[in-house]
């Protein structure tokens, strides 16, 4: 049974979508079967992937407000990663589903005839606190929380962990915390105090493995790459590689 895994921080620009895309390639190359769900309508990991979302077929839209669609019939896959795709239209899947019984765990059902297919099946979350949020929360094991390493780091992390206390208790017992990652670190001592920071907030929660800022993984999406693709021997993809790793690891000891 693969393992679900909620990217998610309300707070937006984190590297949420940057780690989906990237964690999932580094997962791959450690000969992990990954599927990458784009629960966004920002359709950023979508396109980062070179998919033309203006163009779909069909989407994670169809997938969450159309019973007969499934997962399967919006897979697409891009070097060695299976994604299903979002389209901006996913904004409607707010409203959508707001009136109908079960909403909360639509993303769960949609899941499932594909749990089995892979080793981690990431969801990248949008920056918001809605349905689709809940939605992704609901139907994954873990939540990975990116942090960026700058500016005030924990602001708007209360808000994700009290969103976690409340999926627990409502919706998904077994939701744990999978790990902090801090990204987007900079050599500065702004940077080494937000660390020490969260350090003290999440304790051992927080990955030994840090990304740093990197141009590379900001040009990698316009390429319709990921940082492997992209720049292999960046330091991206080895601050990546080295995450792809740790997962694993905390996956094995788990
Ligand atoms: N380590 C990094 N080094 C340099 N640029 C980065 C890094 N991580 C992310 N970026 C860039 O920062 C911006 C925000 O990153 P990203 O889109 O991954 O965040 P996000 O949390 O998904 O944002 P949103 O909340 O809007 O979905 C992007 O332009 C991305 O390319
Ligand atoms: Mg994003």
């Amino acid at each position: 049974m693969g393992l679900a895994v909620a990217i998610s921080n309300m707070k937006g620009g984190t590297g949420k979508t940057t780690t989906a895309m990237n964690l999932g390639a580094g997962l791959a190359r450690l000969g992990q079967r990954v599927l990458l769900v784009d629960a966004d309508p920002q359709s950023n990991l979508s396109a980062g992937l070179g998919i033309d979302v203006q163009n779909l077929g069909a989407s994670m839209y169809e997938v969450l407000s159309d019973r007969d669609t499934s997962i399967k019939d919006v897979l697409v896959t891009r070097d060695g990663l299976d994604i299903a795709p979002s389209h901006i239209n996913m904004v409607a899947v707010e409203i959508e589903l707001s009136t109908r019984i079960g909403r909360e765990r639509t993303l769960t059902k949609a899941l499932e005839p594909v749990r089995r297919d892979y080793d981690f099946i990431l969801i990248d979350c949008p920056p918001s606190l809605g349905l689709i949020t809940i939605n992704a929360l609901a139907a994954a094991d873990s939540v990975l929380i990116p942090i960026q390493g700058q500016y005030y780091a924990l602001y708007g992390v209360s808000q994700i962990m009290q969103t976690i206390d409340i999926v627990r208790t409502e919706l998904n017992r077994k939701l744990d915390v999978l790990g902090v990652i801090l990204t987007q670190v900079t050599p500065t001592r702004l940077a080494k105090e937000v660390i020490e920071d969260v350090r003290k907030y999440f304790g051992d929660k927080v990955f030994n493995t840090m990304i740093h800022q990197n141009i590379r993984l900001a040009e990698a999406p316009a390429h319709g790459t990921h940082i492997f693709g992209y720049d292999p021997i960046c330091r991206g993809a080895e601050d990546y590689a080295s995450l792809a790793s740790e997962v694993m690891e905390r996956c094995r000891n788990a």
